[in-house]
């Protein structure tokens, strides 16, 4: 298998282990299992350096245009704000945001999920181009 075929397989098994742990924890709600949390925290974050890794090598064999550049940039925003939801869900979760009105708190699920969609769109777009 290629290089850049293993990318798209090690990414995309990546987001469905993301998708499943992420089903799972909203399914039973918090409190949040801590293994099934940490799975879901931590290969969230492996797929973002695996992105971003791919990004790097690719831009220094050949230097990204401006379209892939802009593609990255909107990539990257989605993820922070996913890592940032994701945060603040579970320190709700953990009874140290207490003072979130309800609306800022469903505002915030609703944003989670919904961006890793977009977020599957960016990385698969990204690794395309
Ligand atoms: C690439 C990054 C991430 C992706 C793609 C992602 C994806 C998802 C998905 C698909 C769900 C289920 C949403 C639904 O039921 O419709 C979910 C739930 C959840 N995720 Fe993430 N996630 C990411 C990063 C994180 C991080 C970094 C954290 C924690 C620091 C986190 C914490 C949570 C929590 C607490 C839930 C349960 C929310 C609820 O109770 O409804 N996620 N995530």
């Amino acid at each position: 298998m290629s290089i850049a075929s293993n990318k798209f397989v090690y990414t995309g098994l990546f987001f469905l282990v993301i998708f499943i742990t992420g089903f799972w924890l909203s399914r039973r709600g918090a409190p949040y299992g801590a293994l099934l949390f940490n799975l879901h925290k931590l290969i969230a974050l492996a797929a973002g350096v695996i992105l971003a890794m791919s990004v790097y090598r690719s831009h220094q064999a050949a230097p990204l245009t401006p379209l892939q550049l802009a593609l990255v940039a909107a990539t990257t925003l989605v993820f922070v704000a996913l890592i940032v939801a994701g945060g603040l869900l579970s320190a709700h979760a953990g009874g140290s945001l207490r003072g979130i009105s309800p609306a800022m708190l469903a505002a915030i699920t609703q944003a989670h999920h919904l961006l890793p969609y977009l977020a599957a769109l960016g990385a698969a777009t990204t690794l395309t181009l």
